[in-house]
């Protein structure tokens, strides 16, 4: 963006070129906002100085996104150092400059800040507990927010794929062309989300915000797919989509425990978030799993819809 553009902006999303970020920014412009799309190196959020100054070259804005994050969870056990730095103090920087300019902050969060013992889906006051160092600093950058700023939401959300960046159905998609047989975890159950469905969500969020009608229920909130799956059951819903219309050979799937896929980071069990909330307080009911998964592969064999 030219520094014209920027001063014409409104909305700032940061980590606009990621997974999310990106389909945050479709999705605003799609409803006519205003859009101040910034990422790396535009802005590093790890740094105040930079947060502060490219923030401060923006003439009005009224809302902030961070979809920026340091996501790589295995990479995260042995650079605990960086995923601090763009996890907890990233927020953090974000957070007082949103204090300082006296707007609101919208924080994406995940479900790996919980430790998947539990049986049923975790509400939003569910006591934290993350497995690795991943989870541990995002959940030290959503305390970071709460500190800082009281007009913040913050939203976590879980296993999240969509058309850009890789992901999990992506990962499936090219690997299920090229093997025979793909073996995938039967043991750890979640709720996938498409980028699209949570895009739309925080469009509706950083409307309400912006349109005064309404005041917004700060705090935080849990968006993921309706509907409890694996990532077993989710690659074979993802391999049956492929066999749609596709003539050549799709890999077959087999079920594997997790003890027979060891990953550096531990990950819970059992991740599974309640929607409930942002249900009832705004009114945002997420759509069931499978249906994005099949809005995704439109999507994904007709990309000029
Ligand atoms: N992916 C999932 O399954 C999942 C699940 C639950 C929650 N979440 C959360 O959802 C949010 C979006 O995730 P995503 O999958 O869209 O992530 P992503 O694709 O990795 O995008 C993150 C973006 O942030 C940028 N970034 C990293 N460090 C930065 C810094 N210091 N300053 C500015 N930008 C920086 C990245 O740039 P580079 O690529 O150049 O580093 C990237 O463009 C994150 O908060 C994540 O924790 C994700």
């Amino acid at each position: 963006m030219t520094p014209e553009d920027i001063k014409n902006c409104n909305i700032v999303v940061v980590g606009s070129s990621g997974m999310l970020g990106w389909e945050v920014v479709e999705s605003l412009k799609n409803t006519g906002l205003s859009v101040a799309a910034l990422d790396i190196p535009a802005i590093d959020i790890t740094k105040r100085k930079s947060v502060q100054s490219v923030l401060s070259r923006i003439s009005a804005p009224s809302l902030l996104i961070n979809c920026a994050a340091y996501t790589a969870v295995d990479k995260a056990e042995s650079e605990p150092e960086a995923a601090f730095a763009a996890n907890r103090d990233g927020p953090a920087n974000l957070a007082d400059e949103c204090e300082r300019l006296g707007i609101p902050l919208i924080h994406i969060s995940t479900d790996y800040v919980f430790n998947g013992k539990s049986d049923r889906p975790y509400k939003e006051d569910a006591a934290a507990d993350p497995l690795n160092v991943y989870g541990l600093s995002k959940w030290e950058g959503e305390e970071a927010v709460r500190s800082r700023l009281a007009r913040h939401l913050i939203v976590r959300t879980s296993w999240l794929y969509g058309s850009r960046g890789q992901n999990f159905v992506k990962t499936m998609l090219k690997l299920g062309t090229e093997r025979e047989e793909l073996k995938v975890v039967c043991d750890q159950y979640g709720c996938p989300t498409w980028s699209f469905d949570l895009a739309g969500c925080l469009g509706r969020i950083a409307e309400r915000a912006l349109s005064g009608s309404e005041e917004v229920p700060w705090g935080t909130y849990h968006f993921c797919g309706e509907g409890i799956t694996t990532w077993y059951q989710f690659a074979l819903a993802i391999l049956d989509e492929a066999r749609r219309g596709e003539s050549t050979r799709i890999a077959r799937v087999s079920p594997v425990p997790s003890s027979s896929y060891p990953t550096v980071a531990a990950r819970p069990r059992y991740s599974a978030l309640d929607c409930g909330k942002i249900e009832a307080s705004l009114g945002i009911a997420p759509p069931p799993w499978e249906k994005s998964l099949a809005g995704l592969m439109d999507k994904l064999s007709n990309p000029q819809q």
